[in-house]
């Protein structure tokens, strides 16, 4: 029996309500599997708790998370009670530095049942990496002056060890899809990183000679996002690059409630941590309306780290099928409900007898 714990925060708004039912899915996939076995321990660490007790988490929050397998989060922010910065700093981002989660990945693919703003969607499937932890994003920089003086320097900082991770880590997921990566780079305009940055990717892919590799610079690959993206199988890019990209990879299939999202610690040392991209939608709260997809589909993510991908394969196909006949919530312009669609999903899971033996 394989046995994984997992501290669940469902956090604001429509995670109270998109997590529950995934945890129903998970159960659903354990019941199938046989040798698998998933416990939970909710933490109500939310701009709710912030408002009792004056932070978002306890002192020993991240003491407490440490001996979990994963984490498994809905989504924060409630701004009518909590500014945003004090509830996202306190919490999401506050795991994802402390627990050294340095790869940020998200998939994005064409789905049947949804409609693509793309006239071609053409079957898109792919899955950008993007460094976490440093690139642009950095904190090292300052202000001086004021007035006419004024002025700001924000540097952005590349090592090889962070390079070479996200890199490694982006050739290691293309051995096991199509085989191919993409490097975003922008080095003829950025003279100093970005050269940097291609060369540590040639010096990687040779490491890879299986894997075949194409670099374009950040501009022309956004605008390929739209114009083509069937040509992508994995992306690999710095951690602004990849924050710009992966929102157009949410755009490009069809609505925000569907896009997953996974935080990789790839030392050992702590837990990885799983979320939708979506946030706590405050626009939808309370009406049973909320897609559940994206938060599914992190539960996917989940499996597949837990080295069940053919788990989650399975679960990304129903997931699938059960778009495309329509069960679908009114953001994607269906008329479910959020627990329509997941009692969709985990009903068809049941009923796929041979799923241990995928
Ligand atoms: P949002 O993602 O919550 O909502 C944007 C729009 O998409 C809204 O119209 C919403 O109804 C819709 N939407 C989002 N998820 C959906 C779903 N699963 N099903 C159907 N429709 C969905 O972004 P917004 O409004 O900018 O932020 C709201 C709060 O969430 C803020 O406090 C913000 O800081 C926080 N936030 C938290 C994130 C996180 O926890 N990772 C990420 C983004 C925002
Ligand atoms: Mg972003």
């Amino acid at each position: 029996m394989k046995h994984f714990e997992i501290a669940v925060i469902s956090g604001d708004g429509i995670g109270k309500e998109v997590v529950p039912v995934s945890l129903k899915v998970l159960d659903t996939i354990a019941e199938l599997h046989g040798g698998l076995k998933f416990t939970y321990k909710e933490f109500p660490w939310s701009c709710e708790y912030y408002l009792e007790h004056g932070q978002m988490m306890p002192e020993d929050g991240l003491e407490t998370l440490k001996n979990f397998n994963a984490i498994f989060l809905g989504a924060v922010g409630n701004p009518q009670i909590v500014p945003d910065h004090v509830s996202l700093w306190g919490l999401l981002i506050k795991i994802r530095r402390e627990f050294e989660q340095s790869i940020n990945i998200r998939p994005a693919k064409y789905f049947k049942g949804l409609r693509s703003p793309l006239t071609n969607p053409n079957d898109f499937d792919l899955i950008v990496v993007r460094e976490n932890s440093e690139g642009e994003y950095s904190e090292v920089g300052g202000r001086i002056h004021s007035g006419e003086d004024e002025m700001a320097i924000q540097n952005a900082v590349f090592t090889r060890k962070g390079t070479e991770r996200a890199m490694k880590y982006a050739f290691e997921l293309a051995k096991h899809r199509r085989g191919h990566v993409t490097s975003a780079t922008k080095s003829n305009g950025i003279v100093h990183t970005m050269p940097f940055w291609d060369s540590v990717f040639n010096d990687v892919k040779k490491e890879y000679p299986d894997i075949e590799t194409a670099s374009y610079h950040i501009d022309a690959l956004a605008a390929f996002f739209v114009t083509r993206p069937q040509i992508f199988d994995v992306i690999v890019a710095s951690n602004l690059f990849g924050d710009i990209l992966t929102d157009i990879g949410g755009a490009i299939m069809g609505s925000i409630g569907i896009a997953p999202a996974a935080n990789i610690n790839l030392n050992g040392k702590y837990p990885s941590m799983f979320e939708p991209v979506h946030g706590s939608a405050p626009d939808i709260v309370g009406k049973g309306i909320a897609n559940p997809i994206g938060q599914i589909w992190t539960a996917k993510m989940m499996l597949d780290h837990f080295g069940e991908e053919e788990l989650g394969q399975r679960l990304l196909d129903v997931i699938e099928e059960v778009t495309e006949d329509q069960f679908k919530t009114p953001d994607i312009g269906g008329t479910s409900s959020t627990h329509e669609v997941s009692q969709e999903i985990c009903d068809r899971l049941l009923k796929s007898k041979t799923l241990s033996k995928r």
